[in-house]
């Protein structure tokens, strides 16, 4: 099993700050990049990395600052061409470019032409994320951020996305969020991921860190630059949807798919069939485990069983539906030859998830109040195309996923070439949900690289000379 180096590794990488309730994204663009790259320097020093400490230190912790960059970012600080070419190529592309638009279905409201940032028209070099115990923490963590960038003078602030306090694990349609997860090899967390989930899938560090061996056992291409080689080692690409949710627009056509013939609303059938959008009731308790009804109906108790696979309990989709959002993005061990092999398959497409909601919760989930609102989708993977653009093209937006004909992923799908329907299997018959909306539009958007600490170091540390860089560094 790989050591891994927890020294050189972000933390946000290996833990996705629980403790840390409150978060702002600060989206940057460097404009002057010999004041960038001292500013750089100086905040690598104050970059949380992955060391262990103990529960009574994490308690104490108020805050919690990492850092990502775009390709534009990596090429303005001065990374040479040679070194920005060894990076993925949807890195390289970035996610509005025409060609990765397609791939990942943001057409119409969710092109990148509309977007509030990441495009043409706003273009962002710098992720920083700031997460904090509690508001005030947040604010003064801000402030001094701010007032560093300010000082710098070769850094604008394009955007501040704040993520607000986390008040529970729901996102906005009102679904408990992140509890199917994979654990990384050697990272520790694997007792604890068992005793939330009863479950957990381990997966090879070379999965989700650049530099360690992965699950097809061998340790992928990682970016190099001119005087070090391994210059993308202990790092990971982190990918950033700001996707806004309709969530007035999703329970009404819920009501309305639902309605008793009299016209009266039907709560249960309502709540039911939103399950089997998900695949999880509310509370995150399984449809496969609980095909006939959320055992915490009724009560605030979220459920994070994940003991769970299809192929053997619910081959044909009676409980969660071929079509579901969990069930596409994540199809265990369904699409076969065996069931094995497509687990097997399944592992090699997964998410590190860490996304948090933004906007305050709608009072009436019924009745839109016209503020945005919605999930800061934030995704990490060693592979950009083998693992998070999968999953999105090849799963949720595939209108022929597992023999279903002109559908996708009912959530989050795009429906341009769907017939905007939903598939409920059941025995004996089926039922079909139609004229689906798009309840989710993507805002903003880009993919960022999370750099281990000695790769920051050297990106702080670049002279318009890379020479300068490579004598300091044998000195350390
Ligand atoms: C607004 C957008 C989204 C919402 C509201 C949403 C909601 C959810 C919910 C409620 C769950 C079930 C709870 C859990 O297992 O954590 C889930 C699971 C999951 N979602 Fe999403 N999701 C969104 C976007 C995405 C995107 C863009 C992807 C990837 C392309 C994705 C991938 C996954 C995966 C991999 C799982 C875990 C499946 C499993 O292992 O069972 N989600 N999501």
């Amino acid at each position: 099993m790989a050591q891994l180096e927890h020294h050189d590794i972000q933390g946000f990488l290996l833990s996705s700050y629980g403790h840390l309730p409150c978060a702002t994204y600060l989206l940057l663009r460097i404009s002057d990049v010999a004041s960038s790259r001292q500013w750089l320097a100086r905040l690598t020093d104050e970059v949380r990395t992955a060391v262990a400490v103990s529960k009574a230190e994490r308690e104490q912790e108020v805050f919690s600052v990492n850092l990502a960059l775009t390709h534009t970012g990596l090429s303005k600080l001065g990374l040479d061409p040679a070194a920005l070419a060894t990076f993925s190529l949807a890195f390289q592309e970035g996610m509005a470019a025409e060609h990765r638009a397609r791939i990942l279905g943001d057409t119409k409201d969710s092109a990148p032409q509309e977007w509030h940032w990441g495009n043409a028209d706003n273009p962002v070099d710098i992720l920083l994320l700031v997460f904090a115990r509690d508001e005030d923490a947040l604010e003064a963590q801000l402030r001094q951020r701010r007032n560093d960038i300010v000082a710098a003078r070769g850094i604008q602030e394009v955007s501040a996305l704040s993520a607000g306090r986390q008040e529970d694990t729901k996102e906005h349609f009102g679904f408990a969020d992140g509890i199917g997860q994979p654990v990384i090899e050697g990272s520790g967390r694997l007792s604890r991921q068992l005793d939330r989930t009863g479950h957990a899938t381990v997966l090879k560090a070379g999965e989700f860190i650049l530099g360690y061996v992965n699950d097809y056992g061998v340790v992928a291409d990682t970016p190099s630059a001119t005087g070090m080689p391994d210059f993308g080692r202990n790092a990971t690409y982190l990918v950033f949807r700001q996707m806004a949710q309709h969530v007035a627009e999703f329970w009404r056509f819920l009501d309305d798919a639902t309605r008793r013939s009299d016209g009266t609303s039907d709560q249960a059938a309502r709540e039911r069939l939103a399950a089997k959008f998900v695949g999880r009731w509310t509370s995150g308790a399984p449809l496969v485990k609980y095909p006939s009804g959320d055992p915490h109906a009724g009560t605030s108790t979220l459920n994070s069983e994940n003991d769970f696979e299809f192929y053997e309990n619910d081959g044909h989709g009676f409980a969660c539906p071929i079509g579901a959002h969990i069930r596409r993005a994540n199809p265990r061990d369904a699409l076969g030859p065996d069931s094995q092999t497509a687990l097997q398959s399944a592992k090699r497409h997964s998410i590190l998830r860490r996304g948090r909601s933004y906007g305050h919760r709608l009072a009436n989930p019924f009745v839109e109040d016209g503020t945005e609102r919605g999930l800061h989708f934030i995704c990490l993977n060693s592979d950009i195309e083998r693992q998070f653009e999968l999953i999105q093209q090849t799963w949720i937006n595939n209108t022929t996923f597992s023999g279903l004909q002109r559908e996708t992923d009912p959530l989050i799908g795009n429906h341009d070439k769907t017939d905007r329907l939903f598939t409920v299997q059941d025995d004996p018959l089926r039922t079909r949900v139609s004229n689906l909306r798009s309840f989710v539009t993507v805002k903003g958007g880009a993919y960022f690289f999370l750099h281990g600490l000695r790769a920051l170091r050297y990106l702080g540390s670049l002279k318009d000379s890379i020479f300068h860089y490579q004598t300091e560094w044998r000195d350390e």
